[in-house]
C-alpha cells in the first residue's frame, strides 16, 4: 500500500509535497520520490528509504517547481530501490505517474508496449501506466489517461503530470482512495485527507471509475466514460492538530493514551441514560431489518478481526443468535451462503483493506445485507456497504492499531445492545446497567494508563526473551490474540496466542523458563479454568504475568507478576485488559530500538491483496 500526493497552486511545490509525504509515510516507506515542473522543465528525485532521505537529497541538491506529484512506496512488484521508486517516467521523459495499487495485467501490457517500442526501466507494474498514457497522448493528459485506464485490470489510485500539457494534474481512481483538496486557488490530491487538512477542509472523495483534472482555474471531474460529473464537497472536521504527536514520543503512544476519549467520542450521542436506550438509527439499516436478523457473520483482518471476535462473544451473549467471525482473505473465496435473515458486518478502520472490500463485494453479489464499521468517512467499505456505523477515533497514524481497536469494541457494544433492544432480549433496567458501565469505562481506562511507568519497568525485565505466549479464554481470548499481534508487529518478537483450553493440545510443550506467558484472567465465567492453566504453566517452570482484577487477592500468589485493572462487567473487560498489553508491547519494542510507528514490512492500510 502506498501514498500519493499532488499539488498545484501558488506555493512552491516541493515543501508541500514533502510535508504531505511525511503525513502519508505510515502507508508505506521503503522508497519515495517527487516530480515537479517549472517552465516546462520536469525534475524527478527519488530515493530508496524513507522521506527523510528524500529531504536530505533535496537539501543537498535543491529542486523547485510550480506544480508536481509525489509518492511514498510499500513495494509490491519490484524490490525497494531508487529505480523502482515512483514517480515513473515515459520514454520521452516529459510525462510522469505515481500509483497506489496493483495492476494485475501488467505483464501482458508490458509485453505489448515493449513490442510497440516502449523502453522499460523498472520491475514495477506501475510503469505500464505511464507508457500507456504516453501511447495515447495527443496533447490532453486527461484524454490519454482515460484511454489508458480502460486497459488496466486491478486496483489503482494514480496521478499524472506532463510538461506537454503543463499546469495540470490528472488523478484516476479504481480501488484505493483519492481525496481532492479544494483550497483558495490551490488544489491537492492525496491518498488520504491528512496532508490536505493543513491547507483546506474542503474535500472531494473520488469514487471508483472517476477522474479528477486539476488546473489553475479549478478542478473538474469525469467518469471513465468521459462524462462530466458534479461531485459533492465535504467539509472535514478533523483538525490538523489531531494528526500531530502532541508531545508524545511516538504516534502509537499518543494513540494508546487517546483511547479513553475515543471510547467517549464513539459512545457520544448514541446512548440515552434517561431513556435507558441505545440510539443507533444512523446506520442506514432499518430497525425492522435489524430486528429480523437471525444470524451474523463478522468479516475483517488483523486487529479488526480481533475486535470482531470480541463482538462475537458480546452479540451471542446479548442477542442469542449464531455469530461467526471470518478472516476477510478467507471468506472472500469461500462458497458461503447468505439469506434474508443474515447480516454480514465488515470491520475496517481504514475502510480500504482490499480483502475486506473484496469480501463485502462477494456478499453483495449474493444479495447479502451488509453493515460496515469504519473509522474513515466515505472510505470504500463505508460507501459500498448497505449500512455504516462510524467509529470516532480520529486519524490513527501509528501502523499498529490501538485506539481504533477500542473504538471498534465500543461500536460493537452499541450494536449488540441496540439489537438486543430491538429483539426485546434485554429489558430497560439491564440495558441501563450496561450502558452506565460503558460510560464508566473511559475513567477506568485512564486509571490503567496512569500506571504506565510500572508497565515500562515490567517490560524492561522481559527484554531478554524472544518468545512469548499469550493466553485468554472466552471474551479474553481476542485480547490475547491482540496482545500477541501488537508485540509481533512492532518489536518483531515471536508471540503466539491461544485459548487457555488449547494448552493441553500441544502448546504446553513450548513452556519453559525461556517462554514467558501473559495471561488475561479477569473474574468471569472461565476464571477457575484459567487458574488451572496458570498452574500447568507454573509447574513447568513457566513465568506468568497475569492481567487481573485489582481486588483479586486469590490470584496474587498464583502468578509471578500481577498487572491490575479496575473491576468491570465481564462483558466489557477487553476494554481494560488490552491496555496493559498494548503498553507492554510498546515498551518492549521501543527499548529494543524498533520503529514502532513504522514497523518494517508493514503498512497502515493493506489496499493490495
Ligand atoms: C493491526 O495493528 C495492523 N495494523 C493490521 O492488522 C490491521 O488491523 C489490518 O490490516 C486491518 O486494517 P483495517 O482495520 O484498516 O481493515
Amino acid at each position: 500500500m502506498c501514498g500519493i500526493i499532488g499539488y498545484l497552486g501558488a506555493k512552491r511545490v516541493v515543501p508541500v509535497l514533502l510535508d504531505g509525504l511525511k503525513k502519508l509515510e505510515y502507508r508505506g516507506y521503503d522508497s519515495a520520490g517527487i516530480a515537479v515542473v517549472e517552465d516546462s522543465q520536469l525534475t524527478v528525485r527519488r530515493v530508496k528509504g524513507k522521506i527523510s532521505l528524500l529531504e536530505e537529497s533535496i537539501r543537498s541538491s535543491p529542486v523547485d517547481g510550480k506544480f508536481g506529484i509525489g509518492h511514498t512506496r510499500w513495494a509490491t512488484h519490484g524490490s525497494p530501490s531508487e529505480e523502482n521508486a515512483h514517480p515513473h517516467q515515459d520514454c520521452t521523459g516529459s510525462l510522469v505517474v505515481v500509483h497506489n495499487g496493483i495492476i494485475e495485467n501488467y505483464l501482458s501490457l508490458k509485453k505489448s508496449l515493449k513490442e510497440e517500442g516502449h523502453k522499460f526501466l523498472t520491475e514495477t507494474d506501475t510503469e505500464v501506466i505511464v507508457h500507456l498514457i504516453e501511447k495515447y497522448f495527443q496533447g490532453r493528459l486527461e484524454e490519454a489517461t482515460l484511454k489508458a485506464v480502460q486497459e488496466l485490470d486491478g486496483a489503482f489510485a494514480l496521478a499524472a503530470i506532463s510538461t506537454q500539457d503543463p499546469d495540470k494534474i490528472v488523478a484516476a481512481k479504481m480501488g484505493p482512495p483519492i481525496a481532492v483538496g479544494l483550497g483558495d486557488k490551490e488544489y491537492f490530491i492525496s491518498s488520504d485527507i491528512n496532508p490536505i487538512l493543513a491547507y483546506t477542509r474542503k474535500i472531494v472523495f473520488l469514487e471508483d471509475e472517476e477522474l479528477a483534472v486539476i488546473e489553475p482555474e479549478g478542478v473538474s471531474f469525469k467518469n471513465f466514460k468521459g462524462n462530466k460529473l458534479k461531485k459533492t464537497v465535504d467539509e472535514i472536521t478533523w483538525s490538523p492538530l489531531m494528526i500531530e504527536k502532541r508531545g508524545y514520543k511516538h504516534f502509537m503512544l499518543k494513540e494508546i493514551f487517546e483511547q479513553p476519549q475515543v471510547v467517549r467520542d464513539t459512545l457520544q450521542g448514541r446512548i440515552s441514560l434517561e431513556r435507558g436506550k441505545v440510539l443507533l438509527e444512523e446506520t442506514g439499516l432499518s430497525p425492522q431489518l435489524l430486528k429480523a436478523i437471525k444470524r451474523m457473520v463478522i468479516v475483517a483482518c488483523g486487529t479488526s478481526y480481533h475486535a470482531g471476535l470480541f463482538g462475537e462473544y458480546l452479540l451471542e451473549n446479548l442477542i442469542q443468535i449464531p455469530v461467526e467471525v471470518e478472516f476477510s482473505s478467507e471468506y472472500r473465496y469461500r462458497d458461503f451462503k447468505v439469506d434474508e435473515e443474515s447480516l454480514a458486518v465488515f470491520i475496517s478502520q481504514s475502510g480500504e483493506t482490499a480483502d475486506t472490500l473484496a469480501a463485502l463485494r462477494a456478499v453483495k453479489e449474493r444479495k447479502g445485507k451488509s453493515l460496515a464499521i469504519s473509522n474513515t468517512v466515505k472510505s470504500s467499505i463505508a460507501r459500498e456497504a448497505d449500512g455504516i456505523l462510524y467509529t470516532h477515533a480520529g486519524p490513527e497514524i501509528g501502523v499498529a492499531a490501538t485506539k481504533t481497536f477500542s473504538a471498534q469494541m465500543a461500536a460493537l457494544a452499541l450494536l449488540a445492545l441496540y439489537l438486543a433492544q430491538l429483539k426485546r432480549k434485554i429489558d430497560k433496567k439491564a440495558t441501563l446497567t450496561l450502558i452506565q458501565e460503558l460510560q464508566r469505562l473511559p475513567h477506568k481506562m485512564e486509571i490503567i494508563l496512569n500506571a504506565e511507568k510500572s508497565l515500562e519497568k515490567l517490560a524492561q525485565s522481559f527484554l531478554p526473551y524472544s518468545h512469548f505466549l499469550y493466553l485468554g479464554r472466552w471474551i479474553s481470548f481476542p485480547v490475547a490474540l491482540e496482545g500477541a499481534l501488537k508485540l509481533k508487529e512492532i518489536s518483531y518478537i515471536h508471540a503466539e496466542a491461544y485459548p487457555g483450553g488449547e494448552m493441553k493440545h500441544g502448546p504446553i510443550a513450548l513452556i519453559d523458563n525461556q517462554m514467558p506467558t501473559l495471561a488475561v484472567i479477569p473474574k468471569d465465567r472461565v476464571y477457575e479454568k484459567m487458574m488451572s492453566n496458570i498452574s500447568e504453566v507454573k509447574t513447568r517452570n513457566g513465568h506468568v504475568l497475569g492481567v487481573v482484577f485489582e481486588d483479586d487477592e486469590e490470584i496474587k500468589d498464583k502468578v509471578d507478576e500481577v498487572i491490575p485493572i479496575p473491576v468491570t462487567d465481564p462483558l466489557f473487560t477487553p476494554f481494560l485488559t488490552v491496555l496493559p498489553l498494548q503498553l507492554f508491547a510498546y515498551y518492549i519494542a521501543t527499548k529494543r530500538g524498533a520503529d514502532v510507528d513504522q514497523p518494517r514490512n508493514l503498512a497502515k492500510s493493506v489496499t493490495v491483496e
